[in-house]
């Protein structure tokens, strides 16, 4: 037996000695521990020993495997380093090559707009709440001022999707009545709602089926007009820049009394007059009010003990007038191509 495991040693050496590539590793591998391999043919034979003889000569063979393993393994790693050494003095890097432009996307405009108003609100207490944009008519109209067959409703050209009844909502304003008829304990109401909103329009540069509101609503003892003028006004400031002054004009809507739209001075002529705000000097962000007593009624809120304003911004407004840009369709582009001129602009 000590022969045979010294003539395998003086095999492996030898067959060592030639070895150049990977492949012949794996060859050795098989020749001597694989299935097949020699050494496993040694155990193999382990059963015409006795029981004594097995003991040693088992020792014997286990110590050749290890042995022979190692020295195919230490083999294999320099080879290995060879071939790594070889491909790195081969290859070079050409430093003055221009690197490739790594594309890098940026928010989408109105994403943005939209987390201005959010974050600014938030800091003053608002939470941002979500409804549903297929919404019941009840919502939508009935317990907003708006009964069925009320003329008002024409002008909110509706798509309705089942009967009467259920309908892509067509204002954001739905979720004030949601959130009031929430509150089970009829507690204070502080939230604002980004969403989308639908109406029956064509669309042109200035208008589409689908657009995005900013609604919020506030709740509270004592609230009054003047608040709301207090709120939009740091709003503004806070979103267009300090300078910006902001001025309510008489409006009506059925869920507040009084109604107003809300103006700010132009931004970019600072009121002076200028193609943005059309030479007036102002431009129209939203309507708002003070939530009417029947809303706050049919929401289950005392009117007589709770007052409240709400507002709604037309976000693809603000952020038109923001960024300078003409046409709405613009945020609904996917051509990347078309919309990289607005990625690289500074929030101002
Ligand atoms: N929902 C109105 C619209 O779509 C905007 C609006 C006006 C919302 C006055 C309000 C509000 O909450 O008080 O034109």
């Amino acid at each position: 037996m000590e022969e045979k495991i010294n003539q395998i040693k003086l095999n492996l050496k030898s067959d060592l000695d030639n070895v150049n590539k990977l492949q012949d590793i794996v060859d050795l591998k098989a020749k001597y521990i694989g299935k097949s391999g020699c050494i496993t043919e040694l155990m193999k034979n382990m059963k015409d020993y006795s029981q004594e003889e097995r003991k040693s000569i088992g020792q014997l063979v286990n110590n050749l495997k290890n042995e022979v393993t190692d020295l195919i393994v230490n083999k294999e790693e320099v080879i290995n380093n060879n071939l790594l050494n070889e491909k790195l003095e081969k290859e070079s890097i050409d430093i003055s090559l221009p690197a490739t432009e790594i594309v890098v996307g940026s928010p989408n405009i109105l994403e943005r707009v939209i987390e201005d108003f959010e974050s600014v609100f938030m800091s003053m207490g608002y939470d941002v709440v979500d409804g549903p944009e297929l919404e019941e008519d009840r919502f939508n109209f009935e317990l907003l001022g708006l009964p069925k067959g009320h003329p008002a409703r024409d002008a909110q050209d509706t798509f309705y999707v089942k009967d009467d009844e259920l309908l892509l909502r067509s204002h954001t304003s739905p979720v004030q009545a949601r959130t009031m008829l929430s509150k089970e304990g009829k507690e204070p109401v502080r939230i604002i709602c980004p969403g989308k909103a639908y109406r029956r329009d064509d669309d042109d540069a200035t208008h589409s089926h689908q657009f995005t509101q900013i609604e919020g609503l506030i709740v509270d003892k004592n609230i009054k007009l003047s608040d709301l003028k207090g709120t939009v006004s740091i709003i503004c400031k806070k979103l267009f820049g300090d300078d910006t002054v902001t001025r309510f004009r008489p409006s009506y809507y059925q869920f507040t009394e009084p109604s107003v739209e809300m103006d700010i001075s132009c931004f970019n002529c600072k009121g002076k007059g200028c193609n943005i705000c059309k030479n007036t000097g102002w431009i129209t962000i939203g309507g708002a009010g003070v939530v009417h007593y029947n809303v706050l009624k049919g929401c289950g809120y005392d009117p007589k003990i709770w007052s409240g304003f709400a507002f709604g911004f037309g976000a693809e407004r603000c952020a038109m007038l923001k960024y300078g840009i003409n046409d709405i369709r613009t945020f609904y582009n996917t051509d990347l191509r078309e919309t990289k001129p607005f990625d690289r602009r500074e929030d101002n």
